[in-house]
């Protein structure tokens, strides 16, 4: 059995769907006791999911695991303090954060798009990376260990059209993730991030599900398809065990090569 996060506590932000689902789904096999801070316990329709009738934190415990749901709203410093309290009166202590919550608010020109959209990325992406990163600091530095894991985009790496303030709040965790890591490895905390493309989670699910889109999305990766919630899930979990011990600053997109450019692909003949 792979155990490699046995005994350590984590919380996962925007756990009850899509990647932070699938993170803590992972690290809960891998022994981990996984505190879901979400807004709404149910997972969304239209996730890839075998279990949507299940709350992460109920499909943790069929698992066997230990698993509890906080109710936060991550861009509200109170909440994310108290999930985070939370987690510490339930297993005692608190070993890793995963910073994966977020909204993408489509696509619009930037003239015509609004200052809630604008807000609301920079509210749960930015602030809300700010709010709960600063809450386990405060543990992190008092045991001189911890783990955080940033799920940031690949469009904190490169701009995607008419979505200037997504890939603006991406640029920004990509920057808190950095800043992080330079200023908290000398406190023994490990900070990384990782950058998705866009994957198959309920964000995407009519991109996927509309064939010249899908096709499109296909054909700008050197790999020729969607990835799959696991293959975000599995780099998470490297990056939040010790076989990580000494990655440290990372940005490790997880891409099917996307950022190196559109393949070339000779036509059908
Ligand atoms: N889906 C993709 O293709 C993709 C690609 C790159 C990066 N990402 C990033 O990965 C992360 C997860 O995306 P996903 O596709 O799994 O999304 P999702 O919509 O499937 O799930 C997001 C979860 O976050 C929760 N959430 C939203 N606002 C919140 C808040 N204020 N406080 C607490 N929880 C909140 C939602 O309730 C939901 O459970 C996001 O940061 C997203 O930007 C996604």
């Amino acid at each position: 059995m792979d155990k490699q996060l046995q005994g350590r506590v984590a919380i996962v932000t925007g756990a009850s769907s899509g990647f932070g689902r699938g993170i803590a789904v992972r690290f809960a096999r891998a022994g981990a006791s996984v505190v879901i801070a979400d807004l709404v316990e149910e997972t969304a329709p239209g996730n890839f999911d075998e279990r949507p009738e299940l709350s992460t934190a109920a499909l943790i415990r069929e698992l066997g695991g230990q698993a509890l749901f906080a109710k936060c709203d991550v861009s509200r410093k109170n909440d994310v303090e108290a999930a985070t309290s939370e987690a510490i009166a339930a297993f005692g202590r608190l070993d890793i954060l995963v910073n994966n919550a977020g909204v993408w608010r489509g696509m619009t020109p930037f003239h015509e798009s609004s200052e809630a959209d604008f807000d609301a990325c920079f509210n749960v992406i930015v602030k809300g990376t700010f709010h709960a990163s600063r809450a386990a600091l405060n543990i992190f530095i008092a045991q001189q260990s911890g783990v955080i894991v940033n799920i940031v985009s690949t469009a904190g790496l490169r701009v995607y059209p008419l979505q200037l303030a997504y890939n603006s709040a991406k640029h920004a965790q990509i920057g808190m993730t950095r800043s992080l890591a330079l200023e908290y490895g000398p406190s023994g905390v490990r900070v990384n991030a990782i950058c998705p493309t866009g994957m198959k989670t309920s964000m995407n699910r009519q991109a996927f599900e509309t064939p010249a889109i899908s096709e499109m999305v296909e054909r700008s990766r050197p790999l020729g398809r969607w990835g799959e919630i696991d293959e975000v899930s599995e780099v998470a979990l490297f990056l939040a065990s010790d076989a990580a011990s000494f990655v440290h600053g990372s940005i490790i997109p997880v891409d099917g090569g996307e950022l190196l450019g559109q393949p070339h692909r000779p036509a059908p003949r």
